[in-house]
């Protein structure tokens, strides 16, 4: 497959490719990019509405795996410096039951793929109905036995929790942001952002969201982006989000200084991040 070079002598700073990022990653260049800065589809919740989608596989063994297999061709593409900034979400197993809980319960959003699927987890991992799966750390885990050294778990602490109408656990406030790097030498600028009082930056982190969500459901917030983009690359690298959606990493790369290439699945979304940017290549 052709390779994909950024030309860095020109203005186009934000590139956006449509597609299936398992197959339009081997189209970059190799050892390009600085840092990827990304958030897939948590499994089993939202219809991105393309049979490619990733979190709409049967299991979420099989989520874990894609992820895994993803994620080696990100390494492929990131310096030997590189780094990967992963923020992924958990879910709980509904296995049965009837009623209010059984198979056809609404539970929130009744859009979610896991219903759909009349909220049958297959009998992986030992999981019972209600079951908290841990994906996160089970991506983690994978992603560390692929070969990523695993440096750093910050928590998302969300000054804005999407309202649960649970009553016999907490309501879900916090995500995980996994902090990968692709040799024990990466790039890290611990000076580039620091805690209010100076110190060296902790690893929980509290946002809010962001005013207006471009129109999707799922945009981290630009500060987010923003801490995991000074932290791990320099003015005039290249940063990459192979899970694009609305474009937040993009747009934030560029805020600093930094070319982008994102890739989304859905015309709309990648319509949006275009929209978004200064200056695009198509
Ligand atoms: C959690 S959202 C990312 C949101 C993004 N961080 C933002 O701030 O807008 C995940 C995105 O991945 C896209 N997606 C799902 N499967 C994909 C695939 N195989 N290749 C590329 N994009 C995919 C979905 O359409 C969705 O927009």
């Amino acid at each position: 497959m052709t390779q994909l070079a950024l030309n860095l002598g020109q203005q186009t700073k934000l590139t956006v490719l449509t597609g299936d990022c398992a197959q339009l990653l081997p189209s970059l260049e190799t050892e390009s990019i600085q840092c990827c800065v990304t958030s897939p589809p948590y499994w089993g919740l939202r219809d991105y509405d393309h049979p490619n989608q990733i979190g709409a596989e049967p299991s979420p063994e099989q989520y874990v795996q894609n992820l895994v297999d993803i994620f080696r061709l990100v390494r492929k593409t990131l310096r030997p410096e590189g780094t990967l900034w992963l923020n992924v979400g958990d879910g709980y197993a509904r296995n049965g039951g009837t009623g209010k809980c059984g198979p056809n319960a609404v539970v929130g959003n009744t859009k979610k793929l896991i219903q759909k699927r009349n909220c049958k987890v297959p009998e992986v991992w030992g999981l019972k109905d209600r079951d908290l799966m841990g994906l996160p750390w089970r991506v983690a885990f994978a992603l560390q036995a692929d070969g990523w050294i695993l440096r750093s778990k910050i928590t998302w602490i969300k000054k804005t929790a999407m309202p649960e109408s649970v009553k016999n656990r907490p309501t879900n406030a916090t995500e995980e942001i996994f902090l990968f790097a692709k040799s024990p030498n990466y790039y890290y600028n611990a000076q580039a952002v620091r805690q209010d009082t100076g110190a060296n930056l902790r690893n929980y982190w509290m946002l809010g969201p962001d005013p207006g969500n471009h129109g999707h459901p799922a945009a981290f917030p630009r500060e987010l982006a923003r801490r995991c983009i000074l932290l791990g690359s320099r003015v005039g690298d290249v940063v990459l989000d192979p899970f694009g959606g609305s474009g937040t990493t993009g747009i934030v790369a560029n805020e600093v200084n930094r070319h982008a290439i994102l890739i989304e699945l859905n015309n709309s979304y990648a319509d949006c991040a275009r929209d978004r940017g200064d200056d695009v290549t198509a």
